[in-house]
């Protein structure tokens, strides 16, 4: 996190990675978040058809690498054999689309991760195998690690909570109606993460979310003035294709 004197620290969440930076949800993006010293990465995670959680954005493979379909109907080997980097630039021709698990191994402990299920409605029961790869790894103990599971889908995020009681949930809206007391209060029942973009938000939003005991990180931030008005809206953390964007000092 950065820090600077008495002002309040921001996490600073590089979203797909360094995004801006380099193609979004590779390793190339996630080791970029690592050289930028992010406090997380977030990913996005999806299932093959033959059932192997992989990192991908969009639920087909047509905007980030040189195939077509739908990430459901592709067999692990087929999303595999697709480039996922050379879509930005030549230079990261190569890019593969990661695996969950690798992501798992190569960056927990290195740097925080947050975890989206990305259309979860389209993977039945990838909320059970999410917390059982975090399980077998002992990250399901968050005073060990910085793990924190987000989505768009509400009631996936309540199972996540009864599978994985330790491991902080976040919501994801864009939606004014989802920023009454009373959708706040829902809310709190399970989640500690209120997500909203950053054009929902506004002081009397923060202070409310902090009233109901959740933290709130917006998104996404692709423009220093983005990030500045963020850091002023006192956010708890900060998802952005642009790590360097968010400079305390600008508070
Ligand atoms: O982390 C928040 C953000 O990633 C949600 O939007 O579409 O980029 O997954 P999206
Ligand atoms: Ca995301």
């Amino acid at each position: 996190a950065v820090s600077n004197g008495n002002l309040k620290q921001v996490d600073n969440v590089a979203h797909r990675g360094a995004a801006g930076y380099a193609p979004e949800n590779t390793i190339a993006a996630f080791d970029k978040a690592v050289e930028m010293k992010a406090d997380y990465i977030e990913i996005d995670v999806q299932r093959s058809k033959d059932g192997e959680l992989v990192i991908i954005h969009d639920t087909t493979i047509n905007r980030t690498t040189d195939g077509t379909g739908q990430v459901k109907d592709l067999t692990f080997d087929q999303l595999r054999s697709f480039d996922a980097g050379s879509w930005m630039g030549e230079q990261f021709s190569g890019e593969k689309i990661p695996a969950f698990d690798e992501i798992l191994d190569k960056y927990h402990g290195k740097v925080g991760i947050l975890i989206e299920l990305k259309a979860p409605e389209l993977y039945p029961g990838i909320e059970e195998e999410v917390a059982e790869e975090l399980k077998e790894r002992n990250l399901d103990k968050p005073q060990n690690e910085k793990i924190i599971i987000q989505s768009f889908h509400f009631d996936s995020m309540k199972k996540i909570n009864s599978l994985l009681p330790k491991v902080p949930v976040g919501v994801l809206t864009s939606s004014i109606t989802d920023t009454t007391d009373e959708a706040l209060k829902e809310f709190s029942m399970y989640a500690d993460y209120f997500n909203p973009s950053y054009r929902i938000v506004t002081k009397d939003l923060v202070n409310r979310v902090h009233s109901f005991d959740m933290k709130i990180s917006s998104w996404t931030v692709r423009s220093q003035e983005a990030a500045d008005f963020l850091l002023k809206m006192d956010v708890d953390a900060i998802i952005t294709d642009y790590p360097d964007y968010v400079d305390p000092r600008n508070k």
